[in-house]
């Protein structure tokens, strides 16, 4: 699923929004228009494309409507370059979601969570209000809500990560503000009877931001790798996208929730020391490992849409490549040190 050679940004987009046969084999029965809202971010392109590229493969006529504020019109080109329809809103203001068209199917993508230290208020609103005016305003649509492992407390390794029933008590005002945006979207969508699913992901990884590139740059540039969070969860983007879309039919009223990233959870250590290899560079660590992590067992969505097929051990290969070429990075660190829940 990760081609063996990744040489600029063209190409990889073009794997990110590569179809699986399973996704070009499901796309017919899914009706359209497919809305996504908040595609202005790092997600985005990758699933409004792959949305759209499964659907040519298919030959099915889905429309497909990416919907941001788009602050990078650059970003919304290449969104509009494969097939997708875009449209400006402000999500936070109910008349902007009137004007846009009507949907059969809806994914929001919509959060904040850096610079919730700096203003916790637009951390609150935004992953709060944000879904509710969506569901009053799609509420006969199928909805895929994109929510977060960090709705869980950090637990021990051996406990084999948190399952959807495991007690949502984080730390930290981001954290809890993903709990109000799970909570209040299931209030607004039993209220109407919407269908829905809450999907708990943990760290989508693709060459230009996410944890493994996080570590590469700290190993790359010498400097040390904190292992205080010493395990993490995480899945290649394209996987995540494939899962978020094929997520759709396990929509339910009440909107159940699903974990979604790769198990086992992966060393910090370890994938730290394996950048060092691959850079042929000595590494520096800094803190010792706690014996708790943020970590989740996918097993529930697994057994419902199989495990993720893309190899972490290829990504990292890839991840190595694009750090040691100079391929751009998105400057958005994950913060997959933080112990405290201050983002
Ligand atoms: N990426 C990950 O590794 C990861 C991990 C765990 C959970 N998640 C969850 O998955 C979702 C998608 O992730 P992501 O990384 O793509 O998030 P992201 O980069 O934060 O993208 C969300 C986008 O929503 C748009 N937006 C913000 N305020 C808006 C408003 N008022 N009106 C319209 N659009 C608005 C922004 O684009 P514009 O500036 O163009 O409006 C923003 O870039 C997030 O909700 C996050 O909680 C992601």
């Amino acid at each position: 699923m990760i081609p063996e050679v990744i040489p600029d940004e063209a190409a990889l987009e073009r794997a990110l929004t590569e179809p699986a046969p399973e996704l070009v084999r499901w796309i017919p029965s899914l009706r359209g228009p497919l809305v996504i809202l908040g595609a202005g971010g790092k997600m985005g392109l990758t699933v409004a494309g792959l949305a759209r590229r499964a659907a040519l493969s298919a030959a099915c006529p889905l429309e497909v409507i990416a919907v941001s504020r788009f602050s990078d019109p650059e970003l919304r080109r290449r969104i509009e370059t494969l097939g997708v329809r875009t449209e400006t809103a402000d999500l936070l203001d109910p008349a902007s979601l009137e004007r846009l068209p009507d949907a059969a199917n809806v994914i929001s993508l919509v959060g904040l969570k850096f610079g919730t230290s700096r203003d916790p208020a637009m951390t609150w609103a935004l992953n709060t209000l944000a879904p509710v005016h969506g569901i009053r305003r799609y509420p006969e649509a199928r909805w895929v809500l994109l929510s977060t492992g960090n709705v869980y407390p950090q637990v021990p390794l051996e406990s084999g990560g948190s399952t959807e029933d495991s007690p949502l008590t984080p730390l930290g005002e981001y954290a809890n503000a993903a709990i109000a945006r799970e909570r209040l979207f299931e209030y607004a969508a039993r209220a109407r009877g919407t269908p829905g699913v809450r999907i708990r992901l943990n760290y989508a990884v693709e060459l230009r931001y996410g944890v493994l590139v996080d570590i590469a740059q700290r190993v790359w540039r010498g400097e040390p790798v904190d292992v205080s969070n010493g395990w993490f969860n995480c899945i290649w983007q394209g996987d995540a996208a494939d899962r978020i879309l094929r997520a759709l039919d396990l929509a339910a009223s009440p909107p159940p929730a699903f974990n979604l990233c790769c198990a086992p959870p992966r060393s910090v250590r370890g994938v730290a020391l394996e950048f060092g290899r691959l850079f042929d560079r000595p590494v520096q660590f800094s803190g010792t490992e706690s014996v708790t992590a943020l970590l989740s067992n996918p097993a529930l969505l697994e057994a419902r849409l199989g495990p993720p097929p893309t190899s972490l051990d290829a990504v990292i290969q890839r991840t190595a490549e694009w750090i040691q070429s100079g391929g751009r990075t998105l400057n958005r660190p994950t913060g997959f040190e933080v112990r405290d829940g201050k983002y």
